[in-house]
Protein backbone atom coordinates (compact mmCIF):
# COMPACT_ATOMS: atom_id res chain seq x y z
CA UNK A 1 0.00 0.00 0.00
CA UNK A 2 2.05 3.17 -1.28
CA UNK A 3 0.25 6.33 0.79
CA UNK A 4 1.68 9.52 0.00
CA UNK A 5 3.94 10.69 2.98
CA UNK A 6 2.74 12.96 5.75
CA UNK A 7 5.32 14.60 7.12
CA UNK A 8 3.08 15.45 10.48
CA UNK A 9 1.94 11.80 10.52
CA UNK A 10 4.16 10.93 13.37
CA UNK A 11 3.20 13.32 15.87
CA UNK A 12 -0.35 12.85 15.24
CA UNK A 13 0.21 9.23 16.06
CA UNK A 14 2.29 10.37 19.12
CA UNK A 15 -0.44 12.71 20.33
CA UNK A 16 -2.83 9.21 21.27
CA UNK A 17 -0.21 7.34 23.17
CA UNK A 18 -3.85 5.65 24.55
CA UNK A 19 -4.68 4.07 21.51
CA UNK A 20 -0.71 3.80 19.36
CA UNK A 21 2.41 2.57 20.41
CA UNK A 22 4.97 3.61 17.88
CA UNK A 23 8.38 3.22 20.49
CA UNK A 24 7.19 0.36 21.83
CA UNK A 25 6.13 1.50 25.11
CA UNK A 26 4.10 -1.62 25.52
CA UNK A 27 6.31 -4.49 25.15
CA UNK A 28 6.27 -7.33 27.03
CA UNK A 29 2.65 -5.71 28.19
CA UNK A 30 0.40 -5.20 25.76
CA UNK A 31 -1.99 -7.55 27.02
CA UNK A 32 -1.89 -4.89 30.20
CA UNK A 33 -2.87 -1.84 28.05
CA UNK A 34 -6.64 -3.71 28.06
CA UNK A 35 -8.35 -3.24 31.44
CA UNK A 36 -9.65 -7.10 31.08
CA UNK A 37 -9.01 -10.27 30.01
CA UNK A 38 -10.93 -10.69 27.16
CA UNK A 39 -9.11 -12.92 23.90
CA UNK A 40 -6.57 -11.15 21.95
CA UNK A 41 -6.74 -11.09 17.98
CA UNK A 42 -4.49 -9.58 16.06
CA UNK A 43 -4.60 -8.22 12.53
CA UNK A 44 -0.98 -8.02 10.32
CA UNK A 45 -0.60 -5.13 8.01
CA UNK A 46 -3.88 -3.41 8.66
CA UNK A 47 -3.68 -1.48 6.17
CA UNK A 48 -6.38 1.72 6.48
CA UNK A 49 -8.04 -0.56 9.16
CA UNK A 50 -11.47 -1.18 7.57
CA UNK A 51 -11.44 -4.82 8.65
CA UNK A 52 -10.29 -4.59 12.34
CA UNK A 53 -12.30 -1.61 13.34
CA UNK A 54 -15.51 -3.08 12.05
CA UNK A 55 -14.81 -6.40 13.82
CA UNK A 56 -14.20 -4.49 16.97
CA UNK A 57 -17.30 -2.83 16.99
CA UNK A 58 -19.32 -5.98 16.10
CA UNK A 59 -17.28 -7.77 19.21
CA UNK A 60 -17.26 -5.89 21.96
CA UNK A 61 -15.77 -9.03 24.38
CA UNK A 62 -12.37 -9.81 22.32
CA UNK A 63 -9.28 -6.95 22.36
CA UNK A 64 -8.24 -6.19 18.64
CA UNK A 65 -4.75 -5.14 17.60
CA UNK A 66 -3.64 -3.57 14.58
CA UNK A 67 -0.41 -4.15 13.68
CA UNK A 68 0.89 -1.72 10.69
CA UNK A 69 4.55 -0.59 9.93
CA UNK A 70 3.36 2.49 7.88
CA UNK A 71 2.82 5.62 9.36
CA UNK A 72 1.48 7.38 6.73
CA UNK A 73 -1.42 4.72 6.70
CA UNK A 74 -1.90 4.07 10.28
CA UNK A 75 -2.98 7.65 10.91
CA UNK A 76 -6.06 6.11 8.80
CA UNK A 77 -6.85 3.21 11.35
CA UNK A 78 -6.20 5.59 14.31
CA UNK A 79 -8.70 8.45 12.68
CA UNK A 80 -11.66 5.29 12.19
CA UNK A 81 -10.68 3.98 16.16
CA UNK A 82 -11.67 7.77 17.48
CA UNK A 83 -14.27 8.40 15.15
CA UNK A 84 -15.89 4.67 16.52
CA UNK A 85 -14.88 5.67 19.85
CA UNK A 86 -13.50 1.98 20.04
CA UNK A 87 -12.06 0.87 23.01
CA UNK A 88 -11.37 -2.31 22.63
CA UNK A 89 -9.02 -1.84 20.24
CA UNK A 90 -5.03 -0.75 20.38
CA UNK A 91 -2.24 -0.08 17.55
CA UNK A 92 0.92 -0.96 17.08
CA UNK A 93 2.97 1.16 14.38
CA UNK A 94 5.89 -1.63 13.88
CA UNK A 95 7.38 -4.32 11.84
CA UNK A 96 5.93 -8.44 12.42
CA UNK A 97 9.39 -9.02 12.91
CA UNK A 98 9.12 -7.88 16.57
CA UNK A 99 6.13 -9.29 17.29
CA UNK A 100 7.35 -11.47 20.24
CA UNK A 101 8.05 -8.33 21.74
CA UNK A 102 4.66 -7.65 22.17
CA UNK A 103 3.53 -11.08 22.68
CA UNK A 104 3.90 -13.58 25.56
CA UNK A 105 3.94 -16.89 24.61
CA UNK A 106 0.35 -18.52 23.57
CA UNK A 107 -0.96 -15.16 24.28
CA UNK A 108 -2.51 -14.47 21.09
CA UNK A 109 -6.32 -16.21 19.95
CA UNK A 110 -6.58 -15.42 16.42
CA UNK A 111 -4.11 -13.83 13.56
CA UNK A 112 -5.36 -11.95 10.63
CA UNK A 113 -3.53 -11.71 7.52
CA UNK A 114 -5.47 -9.48 5.13
CA UNK A 115 -4.59 -9.21 1.46
CA UNK A 116 -0.57 -9.18 2.51
CA UNK A 117 2.12 -7.49 0.08
CA UNK A 118 2.36 -10.76 -2.05
CA UNK A 119 6.15 -9.89 -2.90
CA UNK A 120 5.94 -12.15 -6.00
CA UNK A 121 10.13 -12.07 -6.97
CA UNK A 122 11.52 -15.18 -5.23
CA UNK A 123 14.25 -12.95 -3.98
CA UNK A 124 12.13 -11.38 -1.85
CA UNK A 125 10.23 -14.36 -0.54
CA UNK A 126 11.39 -13.53 2.44
CA UNK A 127 8.88 -10.85 3.36
CA UNK A 128 5.85 -12.62 2.53
CA UNK A 129 3.78 -12.31 5.92
CA UNK A 130 3.46 -16.68 5.34
CA UNK A 131 7.37 -17.35 4.71
CA UNK A 132 8.21 -19.55 7.48
CA UNK A 133 10.20 -17.30 9.38
CA UNK A 134 7.00 -15.14 10.32
CA UNK A 135 4.67 -18.38 10.96
CA UNK A 136 7.57 -19.21 13.29
CA UNK A 137 6.86 -15.95 14.93
CA UNK A 138 2.71 -17.00 14.59
CA UNK A 139 3.35 -20.20 16.12
CA UNK A 140 5.01 -18.78 19.25
CA UNK A 141 2.36 -15.67 20.15
CA UNK A 142 -0.79 -18.37 19.30
CA UNK A 143 -2.58 -20.50 21.84
CA UNK A 144 -2.61 -23.74 21.26
CA UNK A 145 -5.99 -23.91 19.97
CA UNK A 146 -5.78 -20.32 18.21
CA UNK A 147 -5.84 -20.18 14.31
CA UNK A 148 -4.82 -17.99 11.16
CA UNK A 149 -7.45 -16.49 8.72
CA UNK A 150 -5.85 -15.39 5.46
CA UNK A 151 -7.44 -13.56 2.18
CA UNK A 152 -5.68 -12.61 -0.89
CA UNK A 153 -6.65 -12.09 -4.07
CA UNK A 154 -3.42 -13.24 -5.14
CA UNK A 155 -3.76 -16.78 -6.29
CA UNK A 156 0.58 -17.29 -6.16
CA UNK A 157 0.74 -15.39 -2.95
CA UNK A 158 -2.47 -18.24 -2.05
CA UNK A 159 -0.84 -21.18 -3.44
CA UNK A 160 2.58 -20.49 -1.77
CA UNK A 161 0.80 -19.66 1.78
CA UNK A 162 -0.74 -23.24 1.27
CA UNK A 163 2.54 -24.65 0.24
CA UNK A 164 4.53 -22.63 2.65
CA UNK A 165 2.18 -23.38 5.89
CA UNK A 166 1.74 -26.73 5.16
CA UNK A 167 5.26 -27.90 4.60
CA UNK A 168 5.88 -26.04 8.33
CA UNK A 169 3.32 -28.61 9.25
CA UNK A 170 0.01 -26.63 9.55
CA UNK A 171 -3.37 -28.06 8.80
CA UNK A 172 -5.96 -25.99 7.07
CA UNK A 173 -10.24 -25.93 8.36
CA UNK A 174 -11.34 -24.26 5.86
CA UNK A 175 -10.56 -23.27 2.23
CA UNK A 176 -12.28 -20.36 -0.03
CA UNK A 177 -11.33 -20.54 -3.49
CA UNK A 178 -14.41 -18.12 -4.28
CA UNK A 179 -14.49 -16.64 -1.19
CA UNK A 180 -17.22 -14.02 -2.93
CA UNK A 181 -19.23 -16.71 -4.37
CA UNK A 182 -19.32 -19.22 -1.93
CA UNK A 183 -19.18 -17.45 1.34
CA UNK A 184 -19.40 -14.40 1.78
CA UNK A 185 -22.64 -13.68 4.05
CA UNK A 186 -20.45 -13.08 7.41
CA UNK A 187 -17.81 -11.71 4.94
CA UNK A 188 -16.06 -8.28 5.92
CA UNK A 189 -14.22 -6.08 3.48
CA UNK A 190 -10.75 -4.76 3.78
CA UNK A 191 -10.38 -2.00 1.65
CA UNK A 192 -7.92 -3.48 -0.58
CA UNK A 193 -10.57 -6.80 -0.94
CA UNK A 194 -13.44 -3.80 -2.38
CA UNK A 195 -11.32 -2.39 -4.72
CA UNK A 196 -10.13 -5.65 -6.06
CA UNK A 197 -13.80 -7.08 -6.04
CA UNK A 198 -15.04 -4.53 -7.70
CA UNK A 199 -12.91 -4.80 -10.23
CA UNK A 200 -14.33 -8.69 -10.69
CA UNK A 201 -11.04 -10.26 -9.01
CA UNK A 202 -11.39 -13.74 -7.02
CA UNK A 203 -10.90 -13.54 -3.63
CA UNK A 204 -9.72 -16.91 -1.90
CA UNK A 205 -9.65 -17.41 1.42
CA UNK A 206 -7.98 -19.80 3.99
CA UNK A 207 -8.19 -20.60 7.74
CA UNK A 208 -4.96 -22.64 9.41
CA UNK A 209 -3.92 -23.92 12.93
CA UNK A 210 -0.83 -25.68 14.04
CA UNK A 211 -0.75 -29.26 14.70
CA UNK A 212 -0.52 -28.96 18.76
CA UNK A 213 3.16 -30.24 20.62
CA UNK A 214 3.00 -33.83 21.11
CA UNK A 215 3.05 -34.83 25.05
C1 LIG B 1 -1.49 -4.67 0.45
S1 LIG B 1 -1.76 -3.80 1.96
C2 LIG B 1 -3.27 -4.52 2.57
C3 LIG B 1 -3.89 -3.71 3.64
C4 LIG B 1 -5.17 -4.26 4.27
N1 LIG B 1 -4.92 -5.50 4.99
C5 LIG B 1 -6.27 -4.46 3.27
O1 LIG B 1 -6.59 -5.61 2.95
O2 LIG B 1 -6.83 -3.47 2.80
C6 LIG B 1 -0.53 -4.56 3.00
C7 LIG B 1 -0.23 -3.74 4.25
O3 LIG B 1 0.64 -4.51 5.09
C8 LIG B 1 1.64 -3.68 5.63
N2 LIG B 1 2.79 -4.56 5.91
C9 LIG B 1 3.48 -5.29 5.00
N3 LIG B 1 4.46 -5.98 5.59
C10 LIG B 1 4.39 -5.67 6.92
C11 LIG B 1 5.16 -6.06 8.04
N4 LIG B 1 6.20 -6.90 7.92
N5 LIG B 1 4.83 -5.57 9.25
C12 LIG B 1 3.78 -4.69 9.38
N6 LIG B 1 3.02 -4.28 8.34
C13 LIG B 1 3.32 -4.77 7.12
C14 LIG B 1 1.91 -2.65 4.55
O4 LIG B 1 2.48 -1.45 5.09
C15 LIG B 1 0.51 -2.43 3.97
O5 LIG B 1 -0.16 -1.36 4.60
Amino acid sequence: MRMRHKPWAEDYLREHPEIVDIDCDHANSVSQWFDNDHPIHIEVGSGMGQFITTLASQNPHINYIAIERDKNVMIRVLDKVRDKGLTNIKLLCNDAVVLTDYFATNEVARIYLNFSDPWPKTRHAKRRLTYHTFLAIYQQILHEDGDIHFKTDNRGLFAYSLESMSQYGMYFTKINLNLHEEDAEDNIETEYEHKFAEKGSRIYRMEAKFHAPKA
